[in-house]
C-alpha cells in the first residue's frame, strides 16, 4: 500500500513539473511574439541597406561604438550590428514607437547580449546625454535620411554635438537624398522635396554646399562623396 501511495505522488509531481515546464514555454513564445510584432518594416530601409553596407566597410574602425542618429525602425541597426561584430552599434531615436521597434529587431534577431537597447536621442535636446561608456568607446555617428525629414537646425544641431563627441579624424556618416550647386540631382529627388515641403515646409532636400558649410564651421573636413542608387549620396565628414 504505501509503495502503492509513494509511486502516486511521484506521477503528480511529474505531472505538475510538466504543465510548469508548458505554462512558462507558453508565456515566453507570446512575449516573443509580442515583441517581434512590434517590429516595423521601412520599404526605402530594405533598398539601401547593402549599399549603405559597402560604404561602412570602407570607413568603419576594428573596434568601438558608432552612435546611430534616428535608427528609425532598428532594420538598418541589427544589419550593420550582425555585420560588423566587433563594433558596438547604438541606435537611438526620439520616437517611443521606432525604439520599440528597435527592441524588437535587437530580440528578433537574437542579438540581446551583444547589442546596447536603443536611446531616446532628440538632436534638438542639447546636450545630448550619452553614458560615459558610450562617450569613451565612442569612434563614429551615423545618420541615415535625417537631415531632409527634419527642420534645418536639426543638422546645424547634429553637427555642433558631434564636433563635442569626436576626436581627431573620427567620422560623422550622411546619407540622403542632396542638392548640388543648388540644384535637384533628377526629377524624383525635386518631386520628393515638394511632397516633404507640402507634408513640413521646415523640411526638404538639402544643398550639399550648404550642409558642407556647416560642417566647415564645426570643425569637419569633407573626407568624400559617394554616390548612392536611386539618387542618393553618402558623405563622409572627418573630424579635424
Ligand atoms: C525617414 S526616417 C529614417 C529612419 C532610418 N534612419 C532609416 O533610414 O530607415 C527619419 C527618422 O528621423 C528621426 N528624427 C526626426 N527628427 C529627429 C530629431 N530631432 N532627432 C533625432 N531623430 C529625429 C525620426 O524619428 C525618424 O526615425
Amino acid at each position: 500500500m504505501e509503495i502503492k501511495k509513494i509511486s502516486d505522488h511521484t506521477h503528480d509531481n511529474v505531472y505538475i513539473i510538466f504543465i510548469l515546464y508548458s505554462l512558462i514555454y507558453f508565456i515566453s513564445s507570446v512575449l516573443l511574439t509580442m515583441s517581434q510584432d512590434e517590429r516595423l518594416f521601412f520599404k526605402a530601409t530594405q533598398r539601401n541597406k547593402n549599399y549603405i553596407e559597402d560604404v561602412l566597410s570602407n570607413c568603419l574602425p576594428p573596434r568601438g561604438t558608432v552612435l546611430e542618429i534616428a535608427s528609425g525602425s532598428g532594420e538598418h541597426g541589427v544589419i550593420f550590428q550582425k555585420r560588423f561584430p566587433k563594433i558596438i552599434w547604438q541606435t537611438s531615436d526620439p520616437e517611443y514607437s521606432y525604439r520599440k521597434s528597435i527592441s524588437a529587431w535587437i530580440s528578433h534577431q537574437r542579438l540581446t547580449t551583444k547589442m546596447p537597447q536603443p536611446i531616446d536621442l532628440d538632436v534638438m535636446k542639447r546636450p545630448w546625454h550619452l553614458s560615459k561608456k558610450i562617450r569613451d568607446s565612442l569612434k563614429g555617428i551615423v545618420c541615415i535620411n535625417m537631415i531632409h525629414i527634419s527642420p534645418w537646425n536639426c543638422t546645424r544641431a547634429l553637427f555642433e554635438e558631434s564636433d563635442k563627441l569626436l576626436k581627431k579624424e573620427q567620422f560623422l556618416l550622411l546619407y540622403g537624398p542632396f542638392k548640388i550647386d543648388g540644384m535637384h540631382i533628377s526629377k524624383s529627388n525635386a518631386l520628393f522635396d515638394e511632397n516633404l515641403k507640402s507634408q513640413n515646409s521646415s523640411w526638404g532636400v538639402r544643398d550639399i554646399e550648404e550642409v558642407c558649410l556647416i560642417a566647415r564651421q564645426n570643425k569637419f573636413h569633407n573626407h568624400e562623396f559617394i554616390q548612392m542608387p536611386a539618387n542618393n549620396l553618402s558623405v563622409i565628414f572627418r573630424k579635424k
